[in-house]
């Protein structure tokens, strides 16, 4: 049993931390990809918290894709929002399906990170988005985040943002990281 089947119920009291003005914000940055009525994809998406937000800001729906049912199981029963049980690295859609995935506080859980990076590029449609919300190991107070992780059974394998930047190019998905606050930034990749 991993360390969301069990934490989940913990997890699922404080999933919704998503403020209007966050939601505003990544609304903005997956607007130029997902039109109303487009797709989008949470990739480690949890309890659907913040998808449900995102679906209702673009008009769009939000499929949470995740491999957890224990997490799955709190996503909201609404239109505008669908669970689907699966993983990153063998995502259940068609090629050039979604019009954008977005991956929050989710990557450095993904045990091939390559594999998910090569499913994006081939469930994403050209020209449709990527954004990836994740905390830069280099601050000194992520090395306990990072130990506990591990001690957890999770890969915590954190990226800074120049290597998110670059690991994205090398597989078709070309953009920027921005930092947020904190350690926290945020990759906005276009699919080639
Ligand atoms: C910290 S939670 C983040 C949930 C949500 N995205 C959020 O920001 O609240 C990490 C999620 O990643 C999921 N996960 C772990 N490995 C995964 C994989 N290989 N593919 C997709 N999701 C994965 C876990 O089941 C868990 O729900």
């Amino acid at each position: 049993m991993g360390f969301f089947n069990w934490a989940a119920p913990a997890f699922n009291r404080v999933a919704d931390r998503w403020s209007p003005e966050s939601v505003d914000d990544i609304a903005g940055w997956l607007r130029p990809y997902v039109a109303p009525q487009g797709h989008l994809v949470d990739v480690g998406g949890g309890t659907g918290a913040l998808a449900l937000k995102l679906a209702h800001a673009l008009e769009a729906e939000a499929v949470v894709l995740d491999p957890t049912p224990e997490m799955i199981q709190y996503v909201p029963q609404e239109s505008s929002v669908r669970a689907v049980l699966g993983t990153a690295e063998a995502m259940p859609f068609e090629d050039d399906w979604a019009d954008a995935v977005l991956v929050s506080d989710a990557f450095h859980h993904f045990r091939d990170q390559p594999g998910a990076a090569a499913e994006f590029a081939r469930v994403v449609r050209p020209g449709g988005g990527v954004v990836v919300l994740e905390l830069d190991p280099r601050r000194w107070y992520m090395r306990p985040i990072v130990a506990i992780e591990r001690l957890l059974g999770e890969p915590g394998a954190f990226f800074s943002q120049e290597e998110m930047c670059a690991f994205f190019a090398e597989h078709g998905i070309d953009g920027t990281c921005d930092h947020i606050k904190g350690p926290s930034y945020r990759f906005t990749g276009t699919v080639r």
